[in-house]
């Protein structure tokens, strides 16, 4: 019987796309997946650490995976515990400081040495814990096996790390600087995913729109560029590419959003703050003013598009005022969807030693205020949607029998009564029903 590997996955979407990488680099070595944990011969934790409370969690499940751990090797099974990711990365060999029985511990930069490491535990070669967060000069994609799809919808991650240094943000620090992958090291992964079952692809990055990879000529390109080479591609259905930097919203970019069918009407950018004065003191590149008109921009060349964002209340220094002035952007924008969260102190980071740092209570207050907004937004755009008929790709069983639950243009959930055979398919839905945070409707 072959051994098998548990993976619990924190954080954003580049997370999620690494963890399916690490799966299938653990597949090729012959491992097979658990989902208990308890059966688990390799438990990997892949982690975040965008904002608090991420290092306490990851310590909280190591305590618990410390104790399956020992319950198993009294019925003689050993059990590898690793610890991948952002966390790695800050934290260094302080994890292995705090949790002596973690086999090893890699930055985001350096899991493909998974496997490597596993041999060499196994074999007893290493019986020290190894932590490795070095920002290696060759890329990690070179040493993967190829991808497959992760189902209907996949990830591709055509760009790593981040040269903004928002003065809040670690990941320029966890992820190291920008690394754009060739194009045609992302068209060979784009077609190996449409061949083995996908519809949708999602290009990811940290900030994706700063793309600039190598073509077969050696010529750089930028996104507008590999966003037309990939739609060029059989068999895609949707794409979409996440997350993006307003400051390189160029207007080729902007012109996707025209010309390229297959290009969903959303997107995902960014504004952090509507005030001037905050962007500044979180060196963001780019106005209030300058946003808006990039999404002007936007609409006139998509008249649907929807929009996202991501914000943080209470900067420090932040005033009510600077507050009133990111209401202001939300009132204007109308965005059908956000995430939005309370500025949390990451120590190295500039804005952790800033003065004038906000209590807790006034961005507990904002950021309630903040939400109800948004999800007004939201929940009236979800409402404008009942009576359309709207193409929905497949990709999850309902609650229900002959349920399934789908995702529209929008990235809204879809509930839906129809054969189960049309699972990771597209069919056209009527919309009876919305809510908040999912609508449902007929299959027509
Ligand atoms: N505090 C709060 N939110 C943060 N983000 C990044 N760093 C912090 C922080 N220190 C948010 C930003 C970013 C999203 C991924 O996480 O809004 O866009
Ligand atoms: Fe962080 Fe700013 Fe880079 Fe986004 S653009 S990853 S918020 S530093």
């Amino acid at each position: 019987m072959s051994e098998k590997y548990f993976i619990k996955t924190f954080g954003c979407q580049m997370n999620v796309y690494d963890s399916s990488r690490i799966a299938d680099m653990l597949k090729n070595e012959g491992y097979e997946e658990t989902l208990k944990q308890q059966d688990a011969d390799i438990v990997l934790f892949n982690t975040c650490h965008i904002r608090e409370k991420a290092a306490e969690k990851l310590f909280s499940d190591l305590g618990r995976a410390h104790l399956i751990q020992l319950e198993r090797l009294e019925t003689g099974k050993r059990t590898i515990i690793g610890v991948v990711g952002c966390v790695v990365q800050a934290e260094d060999a302080q994890i292995i400081k705090r949790a002596p029985f973690v086999n090893f511990a890699l930055g985001p930069l350096m899991y493909h040495k998974i496997p490597e490491m596993l041999r060499e535990i196994k074999q007893n070669k290493k019986s020290e814990s190894v932590v490795n967060t070095e920002f290696p000069a060759e890329s990690k994609f070179d040493y993967l096996p190829e991808n497959r799809a992760q189902g209907a919808c996949s990830f591709l991650a055509i760009q790593e790390g981040c040269n903004n240094f928002c003065t809040y943000c670690v990941v320029p620090y966890t992820r190291g600087v920008e690394y754009s992958r060739p194009v045609a090291d992302v068209l060979k992964e784009a077609r190996r995913l449409l061949d083995t079952g996908t519809l949708e692809i999602n290009l990811l990055g940290q900030n994706v729109n700063s793309y600039h990879g190598e073509d077969e000529n050696g010529k750089e390109r930028d996104l507008a560029y590999l966003l037309h080479r990939v739609a060029e591609l059989d068999g895609i259905k949707r794409i979409r590419y996440t997350t993006s930097y307003p400051a390189d919203m160029n207007d080729d970019l902007i012109a996707c959003h025209k010309d390229i069918a297959v290009l969903m009407p959303y997107l995902h950018l960014p504004i952090q703050s509507g005030s001037d004065r905050i962007l500044k003191a979180m060196n963001r590149r780019h106005t209030a003013g300058d946003y808006l008109r990039i999404v002007e921009k936007l609409k006139k060349a998509n008249p649907n598009i929807g929009m996202s964002s991501d914000f943080i209340v209470g900067f420090p220094d932040e005033t009510d005022e600077d507050f009133q002035k990111t209401l202001d952007v939300v009132n204007e924008v109308k965005y059908i969807q956000a995430f939005s969260f309370k500025y949390s102190r990451r120590a190295g980071t500039p804005a952790a030693v800033m003065p004038n740092q906000v209590e807790e209570k006034i961005k507990k207050e904002r950021l309630e205020i903040l939400q109800n907004l948004l999800f007004d937004y939201q929940t009236k755009f979800n409402l404008s949607c009942v009576g359309k008929i709207i193409p929905v790709l497949l990709e999850q069983k309902g609650r229900h029998k002959d349920q399934l639950i789908g995702r529209t243009p929008y990235m809204q959930n879809l509930h839906v009564e129809t054969n189960s055979a049309n699972m990771n398919k597209i069919i056209n839905v009527k919309v009876v029903e919305a809510t908040t945070n999912s609508l449902s409707g007929k299959e027509i």
